[in-house]
């Protein structure tokens, strides 16, 4: 097949979809490749040895995030794909290559999508190389899904254990926690010891509490997924976190829009959530500061056509935390606090997961905490 020189203008109708210079092949043939190319799933571009653009297809254009220009084709690569430099360098490098890169990954800048491709030499009729093409697909849905996989993969060893030992300390626990109770009753005039039991039994109820909370993470979540509203998860929220964590004089700004659209989610484990990272934010900001939460539509990034999800936003004015801290946050039992028992963030990512939603959160030290939360409108169709 020969190479299609640049071209553009072609008399013939513009392809339905995709761009691809013309070519001197019958007409049938020509529009027939050109369907080919556009209508594929992944995204492909040409380059020819001058550096030109050759074919860019539509979903080429929409990973890159480049707007499509009618004079793409036959301008310099280095121009059309001016926002990626490095993918622009290792295309022209690849002309000095004698093996090429069968399958490698790259992430793009700014957009952090992470694309898997391979290098393909395109040869004219002599077998001279002409140019080369770049085949290529967005993976940041397959790398989140794979780090999905090892967190949940992570979490069944540790939850395994974690759950047989909680189980074997409930019930010498509860022991303790009677019999404390009933040696106090026999002690009424010892006021030493009495103080003494109370500690006992105060310190019995904490340790119960994380017996409670492990075996709570480890059990396999089962949605009750309903038309849920975010404002009434986070309102019932607040009020749940006052009964758990001192709030002080925190003020919590709740700014969720009335019209902000109902999720199909779980009612009861949204508001765990929000309760969760409240209290995280009461601790860390010991009783004094301000907790904003917004809230709005977004598109989901899933590597396809994204999907209508809402955005919840809840930025503190606390310490923030330094970044080897929080790399390690959504881990279980991952905790900076001594009475903490590190599976409230471990817990919301994995009511987070439940929903087929993300979490991430922005923080430095002094700058306050932005946790941001974006969860699906509707529940996956799950077509990965
Ligand atoms: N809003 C925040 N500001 C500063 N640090 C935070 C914030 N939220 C979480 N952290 C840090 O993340 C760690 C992990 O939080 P996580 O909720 O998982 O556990 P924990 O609060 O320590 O214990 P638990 O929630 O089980 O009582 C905390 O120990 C704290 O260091
Ligand atoms: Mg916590």
């Amino acid at each position: 097949m020969e190479l299609p020189t640049p071209m553009t203008g072609s008399s013939r109708p513009a392809p339905p979809r995709g761009r691809a210079a013309g070519a001197t092949q019958p007409a049938h043939a020509d529009a027939f490749f050109r369907q080919i190319v556009a209508g594929m799933r992944n995204g492909v571009l040409a380059i020819t040895r001058d550096g030109m653009v050759a074919l860019l297809n539509e979903e080429g254009y929409r990973i890159f995030g480049v707007e499509p220009h009618p004079d793409d084709l036959g301008k310099p690569v280095a121009e059309v794909l001016r926002a990626h430099p490095d993918v622009v360098r290792q295309l022209l490098t690849a002309f000095d290559l004698n093996m090429l890169p069968n399958r490698a990954e790259t992430r793009l800048r700014p957009s952090g999508k992470v694309i898997g491709y391979t290098f393909a030499f395109v040869r004219d009729d002599g077998g001279e190389i002409a140019g080369v093409a770049m085949f290529f697909k967005d993976l940041t849905r397959v790398e989140q899904l794979e780090e999905r996989e090892r967190l949940r993969d992570r979490l069944a060893a540790v939850g395994e254990m974690a759950a047989a030992i909680a189980h074997e300390v409930k019930n010498p626990l509860a022991g303790i926690e009677v019999m404390a109770g009933l040696l106090r009753r026999k002690i009424p005039d010892i006021p030493d010891a009495q103080a003494v039991l109370k500690d006992i039994i105060a310190e019995a109820k904490m340790a119960n509490a994380i017996v409670q909370e492990v075996l709570e993470f480890v059990r396999p979540i089962r949605l009750q997924v309903e038309h849920t509203s975010i404002a009434n998860a986070f309102d019932a929220a607040v009020s749940l976190a006052d009964t758990k964590a001192a709030r002080g004089t925190i003020a919590v700004d709740a700014g969720i829009p009335a019209d902000i659209p109902q999720i199909q989610a779980d009612h009861h484990q949204l508001t765990q959530l929000f309760t969760n990272l409240l209290i995280n934010a009461y601790e860390a900001m010991e009783g004094r500061g301000r907790i904003a939460v917004t809230a709005g539509t977004v598109q989901q990034d899933d590597g396809g056509e994204g999907r209508e999800a809402v955005r919840i936003e809840l930025q503190d004015n606390g310490p923030g935390m330094p970044a080897d801290v929080a790399e390690h946050v959504f881990d279980p039992f991952y905790t900076t606090k001594a009475q903490g028992s590190g599976l409230g963030l471990a817990i919301v990512r994995k009511i987070v997961d439940a929903h087929d939603g993300q979490i991430d959160l922005r923080t430095a030290p002094g700058s306050g905490t932005l946790i941001r939360v974006t969860l699906p409108v509707s529940v996956s169709r799950d077509d990965t």
